[in-house]
């Protein structure tokens, strides 16, 4: 018999009335130019749980795209928030100082273990990943105009950001001509390999041979590159991990060519992997990290940091009205409070978990071809049968949109991987419901395959 739900409950199968309403007035004032995975009208939440406008409360996977890692409306930073409110909403850094700015500058560079470094504050991921551009480019003097980013990689949507995205052709058609000098390799991918490489090992050596033998030597001069783009996880591209070996022959080669190495860590960082930082999990230092997502809580925030040699761009050459918000600075203290003080931990002990659980039901269902992940990012591919790793992305969406149904929100990634990636405040009671919902509608699936 199934046990009782605790933390979901539908009422009304989504969408249900005040939920189409609000769809049909978003159709009508806003452009759709978004991609939205199913009925969801939130209304409110708390922790790891939401509910919609129609009474449905749902366990949330999904952490409003990788951002709410403290979760939904978490008391200590709604009441930095609120302390703010009452003192100064804004007055741009652009030209004036304020002290939550350093303030909350040094800390951030403590609770990353880097000193010497220095941040610049952005509004969001894409201007996070401008300014690394900027910064890299700036600091040879413009000297060395390439800039290498990976296939499948997604680093924002700006006219420069998207051009170092290589995820789908959607988000570049209509959109040409892009920004010049950047060139993309693949990415270690180790269950599908670009290379056809049978271990994660081989995968790391032929993709940084391909770097080597082909790009460095037909396409471009290493002497002319200012930076490597990578996400230690790729995000969009259905949370995959490279391997280990990869990251650190990556860095290698780039201090041997004096190449910048910049993490994108706008949805692998903050905490979500179980370390402040994905990349710290390879034991790689990057150059200089771009931040935004879950920094703040949800409030509207970024961050560049990087060895201060490097982030040495001349007055009046960088700077954004909004960036560094005191609001938005407030909350983002709080939340590495809140991170620093066990969610980290957290997000090691539930992705374990979440993982050790998904691993078992891959012994048992053929659609389950790869479980991986660290910390609460987690991808599960699907596909149409384990042997011939035929990717199966309508049944990706089906289960997707079942899970909606049942009172769980998850989303996909990639070609054809479910992306788990909950709150870091989640509890295993909350995490156990979820995946029973996702166990059973992934029996299911199977069942309808065969
Ligand atoms: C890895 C990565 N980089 C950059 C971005 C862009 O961030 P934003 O949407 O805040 O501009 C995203 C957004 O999903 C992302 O996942």
């Amino acid at each position: 018999m199934a046990k009782p739900r605790k933390f979901s409950k539908i009422v009304v199968e989504p969408p249900g009335p005040l939920a189409k309403k609000i769809i049909e007035w978003d159709e009508k004032y806003l452009m759709q130019s978004y991609v939205r995975w199913y009925p969801l009208v939130i209304a409110k939440g708390e922790g790891a749980v939401l509910e919609d406008v129609d009474g449905n409360r749902y366990i949330d996977f999904n952490s409003g795209l990788a951002v709410l890692n403290t979760g939904h409306t978490p008391e200590p930073v709604i009441k930095r928030i609120k302390e703010q409110l009452g003192r100064f909403l804004h007055y741009s850094l652009t030209d004036f100082y304020y002290e939550l700015a350093p303030r909350y500058a040094e800390k951030l560079v403590n609770a990353l273990n880097w000193s010497g470094s220095k941040v610049f504050f952005t509004n969001s991921g894409a201007e996070s990943i401008e300014a690394g551009i900027k910064v890299s480019r700036g600091f040879f003097k413009g000297r060395r105009p390439y800039l290498i980013s990976f296939l499948n990689s997604f680093h924002g949507r700006t006219m420069a950001t998207l051009t170092l995205s290589a995820s789908k052709t959607i988000h570049k058609k209509y959109f040409h001509p892009l920004l010049p000098g950047v060139l993309h390799v693949p990415y270690p991918y180790p269950y599908r390999c670009p290379f056809g490489s049978e271990t994660p090992d081989e995968c790391a050596e032929n993709t940084i041979g391909y770097i080597e033998d082909v790009v460095f030597k037909k396409l471009v001069d290493p002497s002319e590159v200012a930076a490597f783009f990578i996400e230690p996880i790729q995000g969009e591209g259905g949370y995959v991990v490279p391997p280990k070996k990869f990251m650190v022959m990556l860095r290698r080669l780039t201090k041997e060519h004096g190449i910048l190495l910049v993490a994108d860590e706008v949805q692998s960082g903050m905490g979500r992997t179980g370390k402040i930082l994905a990349i710290y999990n390879f034991d790689v230092k990057p150059d200089l990290v771009a931040l935004a997502k879950g920094i703040a809580s949800g409030l509207p925030l970024g961050a560049l940091v990087g060895d201060s040699e490097f982030m040495s761009l001349p007055g009046g050459s960088h700077a954004n009205t909004f960036g560094g918000n005191p609001v938005s600075l407030a909350a983002a203290d709080a939340t590495l409070d809140m991170l620093l003080g066990g969610l980290m931990e957290n997000a090691r002990v539930q992705g374990d978990y979440i993982k050790s659980r998904m691993l078992e039901l891959m012994d048992e269902l053929n659609i389950i071809g790869d479980v991986r992940g660290l910390g609460l990012m987690i991808g599960v591919e699907i596909v149409k049968d384990r042997e011939t790793k035929e990717p199966a992305p309508k049944l990706v969406s089906w289960i997707i949109n079942q899970c909606f149904k049942r009172g769980l929100l998850i989303i996909g990634g990639g070609e054809t991987s479910l992306r788990l990636a909950p709150p870091l405040v989640i509890n295993r009671e909350q995490v156990d419901e979820a995946l029973d919902i996702l166990e059973g509608v992934l029996r299911e699936a199977e069942k309808n395959m065969t």
